[in-house]
């Protein structure tokens, strides 16, 4: 079977789609940016993007997104001439402390973003904190998509 990530084509063998996104893409591919938290689909921390929704990469399975389906990372958003504005805006608001839940905040204002162009405080506040940050960096986190919904 195809697996289709960050734009690029990768095979994938029969035996192996049983096994969780997240360690396909950490430990086969080398991406990562996408973070091991919980691995009970609780933190959020391995959010990555499958057509554009959220996915908990730790609960998985590849099989489940190995049938044409376009699978994005936080290595994806941008380039490091060419940031992608949520990217541009995290670091203006200085979101990160720790930096642990980051890439998958990110991928979650991407994809609010994309189906909400401009969301309100309190329609970032809901969507955002089902990601947990263990820094309690929320207030800067709500700027930061704020910040990216005016770019
Ligand atoms: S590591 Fe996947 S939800 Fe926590
Ligand atoms: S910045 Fe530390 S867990 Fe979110």
């Amino acid at each position: 079977m195809k697996i289709t990530i960050n734009r690029k084509e990768y095979s994938v063998n029969e035996h192996e789609l049983d096994r969780k996104l997240l360690w396909f893409l950490r430990d086969e591919l080398g991406l990562v940016g996408t973070r091991y938290g919980c691995g009970a689909g609780l933190c959020g921390a391995c959010t990555v993007l499958v057509d554009g929704q959220p996915y908990r990469s730790c609960i998985t399975p590849i099989g489940a997104v190995a049938d044409g389906q376009l699978v994005e990372t936080v290595e994806g958003l941008g380039s490091k001439q060419k940031l992608h504005p949520v990217q541009r805006a995290f670091i203006e608001e200085q979101a990160p402390q720790c930096g642990w839940c980051m890439s998958g905040q990110m991928m979650m204002a991407v994809s609010l973003l994309n189906n909400n162009p401009t969301p309100t405080d309190t329609e970032i506040e809901e969507f955002m904190t089902q990601n947990y940050c263990r820094c309690g960096s929320y207030n800067r986190l709500r700027r930061a998509v704020k910040r990216a919904s005016r770019y």
